[in-house]
Order: C-alpha cells, then structure tokens, then sequence
C-alpha cells in the first residue's frame, strides 16, 4: 500500500485525491511563459487565424489566462484512463493496478479545468467528452469547479454499433459529452427545427390542409393551475350547456379563454364530438400553423441522446493520412453539432487535449458550411511526434487539400490560416 502525505489530499464536492506537483509544474515554477511562433509551419493568408500549440496543455492554458483571452467554446476529450496506455501522468503510463489511479488523473484534470473555467467568457460553454471509466469523477469534479447550477446536460453519444461480441454481459455502445455553462443565465443554444412533416401523429386533415397543413385533436378541458377567466359554459351544437372537469370551479378550466374560444369557433380551430352521454370539445393542433393562424417553424431544444460514430472518425483522419496512426479520433460531425449549438457564427473554440486535431477540421468544415468565421486553438502535446505529423499534417491537408484513399480528391478549405507555437520557458 502507498503512503499518502495528508498534506497533499484535496476535498471538493465528495471527491478525494492526492495533490502531488507534477514534473510540469516544477519546470515551470517561476519562470516566464511565451508563445514563439514556428514561421515555416504558418499557412494560409486570408479567413480565420488558426492556431496549433504544441505544448504540454498546463503550461500552454497559464500562457493563454495570462493573456486574457477568452474562449466562448471549449471542447475537450482528456484521457479516459482505461489503464490501457492511454493516459500519461508525469512521464508514466497510468496501468489498471496503480492504487493511485482515479487521484492522480483527478489531481490531473482538476490543475487543467480550474483554468478552463477562467478561460471561458460569461456566455461560454465547456464540452468534456468521457465514458464509464472516469463520467462519474468528472461529473463530481466539475460539479465542484463550474458549480452544479452551471451544469446543462450529460450527453450520451451511441459511438458505435455491434459491439455485442466484445461484451461480457451489456454490450455498451456509448459514451458521454457533459456540458457546463460558465454563467447558466448567459448560456443561449440554438433550438432544432421540429420534423413536423413527417410526424404521424398529425392524421386529420381538413379544407385547410394546404395552409395549416394535418392536425392532431387536442382536448380543451384542461385541469392545471386554475383561473377563473379560462373557467366559464361552451354551448354544445344542439344546446348542451358544457363545463370543463362538468362543473364551475378547481380544478379544471378550458385552455383557451372565452375570446379565444369564439374566435377559434369562426376560424374553425374547434371540433365537437358526440359521446354516449356528454358532448367533448376539441382544439386543432395544425402541423403549419401556430394557434393564431400564424405560419410557424417549430423548434425545440436539442435531445441529449446523440449519435455520432467512431469509425467516421477513424476513417475521416485515415482518408487524409492514408495511414492508422492515431485511435479513436473523434468525428467532425460532433464537434460541429457542439459549434451549432451557438448563434454567434464567429466564436473562439479552444481544445487543450487535441489529439489529431478534429476540432480544428470541423471548425472548418461548419465555417463553410455556415459561413462562419470561427477560429480555432489546439493545444497537444508531442508525444509520439503527434503535434508534428498527425495535428499539424491533418489540418494542412485540410486547408490545401487532399486525396482520399479511394482517390477522390478533396478541395482545400484555402480561406483559412494556420499558426504553429511551441512555448518558450524562460527562467
Ligand atoms: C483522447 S486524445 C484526443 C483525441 C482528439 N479528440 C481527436 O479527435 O483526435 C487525448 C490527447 O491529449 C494529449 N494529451 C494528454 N495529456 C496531455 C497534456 N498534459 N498536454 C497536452 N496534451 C495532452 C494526448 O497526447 C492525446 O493525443
């Protein structure tokens, strides 16, 4: 067993861990931080101004919080810590048996978000990709650092399918997204436009089908908080007097007032129905229009279940390299449902855990698509040379251009740049 020193153990929110100094944090210890720019890597003259910092992300978050800067977007997809080499904590491979495991990639996350936050502007959002080895700690953490009030959503993305053979007993077939809000108050997503067109439950069709299109019936007799304008007689077609919940008084009323009533009467928004005993009262829900008559796009907020696949990822970064270099990169289209959230077109993304660099190939892919003009900043580290030749090499094949392996060729999004740091420690 491990000794812990009780100096170091950190408590937030529930969670407990040890809070070693990493090897990072020593080099840096009073020294002075700069970005340097490596010239004969810039590309481009003209559109958005890009930027790869190929840095360990610590130092390169001090140097951006340093600046002031702020970013209304951060995307970021850490190490899972699957104990299976793919998380890396102060030169070391972090394995399944390391009693320190989850604290040390707490202590870990928590040094890199406590930043993240100061980085992020008021209206800004972070988006933490994670799965069931390490969601329940990050929620906990980021609960603590963000503030549960700030929390927004657990997205679960369905990542890939037919992963039946692999599993022992539940074959999962997803992972997660958690977004927190800097400022929930300040926090504005865009809503999606609701299928109204190929919705069955609109079956009715009536002489306005070709305006108001098929509706659905709803009930008038309505029993929610009551009020005394909403509570008054319908006549029924043959005389009937009606009353909603068949009585004057809490707790039903109708949904729509008198007034409105008469009017959707002359409008024909009202059905009668005849039953055994009574008579029932309809309104008609239109699939086009809203209950004024008024020609209506619907739109809801986004759902939280998600599908976006791995194996587009892995062939998207395969297409350009022609080569398996770098697992599960995360697809495009996910980082460009995130950056569609947001109205503003022109917002600054930040991903301090870049990896192959999709967030900046998706920043401008939904620049073109949107004509935006967001700018992207990736921070990564070398290891393996992967700052060098999968981030920096993927995004130059995206702005010049490429190939595809089946031999189609991709043209080059020309109207973005490209700058390339590394950051410069100066004691
Ligand atoms: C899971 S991958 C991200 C993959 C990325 N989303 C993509 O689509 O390619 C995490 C990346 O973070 C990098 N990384 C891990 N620790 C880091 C650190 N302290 N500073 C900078 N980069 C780091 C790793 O090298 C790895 O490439």
């Amino acid at each position: 067993m491990s000794k812990i020193n009780k100096s170091n153990l950190k408590f937030l929110n529930g969670l407990f861990w040890e809070d070693k100094e990493e090897a990072i944090e020593k080099k840096l210890k009073g020294a002075s931080l700069e970005l340097k720019e490596i010239n004969s890597k810039s590309l481009g003259n003209e559109g958005p101004k890009h930027r790869i910092i190929e840095s360990d992300n610590l130092a390169a978050l001090q140097v951006l919080k340093t600046s002031g800067e702020k970013f209304q977007v951060i995307y970021i997809d850490p190490p899972y810590n699957t104990g299976n080499k793919d998380f890396k904590y102060n030169d070391h491979y972090v394995d399944a048996e390391d009693e320190f495991r989850h604290s040390k990639w707490i202590s870990f996350m928590f040094k890199r978000l406590e930043i993240a936050k100061d980085l992020l502007s008021e209206d800004g959002a972070i988006f933490l990709s994670i799965d069931d080895y390490e969601q329940a700690r990050l929620k906990l953490l980021c609960d603590g650092i963000f503030g549960q009030q700030n929390f927004v959503a657990n997205f679960i993305r369905k990542n890939k399918a037919g992963s039946g053979h692999d599993s022992k007993q539940i074959a999962v077939e997803f992972d997660y997204m958690l977004c927190y809000a800097k400022n929930i108050d300040q926090l504005v997503f865009n809503l999606e436009n609701v299928d109204v067109e190929n919705d069955t439950k609109y079956r009715h069709a009536d002489t306005f089908v070709k305006k108001r299109g098929k509706y659905y019936l709803r009930d008038l007799d309505y029993k929610g908080s009551y009020s005394k304008s909403l509570d008054y007689i319908i006549t029924a077609p043959d005389g009937t007097k009606m009353k909603s919940g068949g009585k004057i008084g809490k707790p039903n009323t109708w949904r729509w007032s008198q007034e409105k009533f008469e009017w959707g009467i002359k409008n024909d928004y009202i059905v009668f129905k005849k039953m055994p005993k009574s008579w029932k009262v309809y309104i008609k829900q239109y699939q086009f229009v809203d209950n004024k008559d008024k020609v209506r796009v619907r739109k809801l907020p986004h759902r939280a279940l998600i599908e976006y696949s791995n194996s587009k990822g892995s062939n998207e970064l395969k297409d350009i390299l022609n080569q398996d270099i770098f697992t599960y990169p995360k697809p495009t289209d996910l980082i460009c449902f995130v950056l569609d959230l947001f109205e503003n077109k022109n917002v600054k993304v930040l991903d301090f855990f870049a990896g192959s660099g999709s967030s900046l190939h998706a920043t401008m892919l939904q620049n073109k698509i949107d004509n935006g003009q967001r700018t992207c900043t990736l921070i990564t580290n070398n290891e393996n040379k992967i700052c060098e030749e999968v981030t920096y090499e993927r995004n130059k094949a995206v702005i010049i251009g490429y190939t595809k392996r089946s031999g189609k060729k991709v043209e080059g999004l020309a109207k973005n740049q490209l700058q390339y740091f590394k950051i410069q420690v100066k004691k």
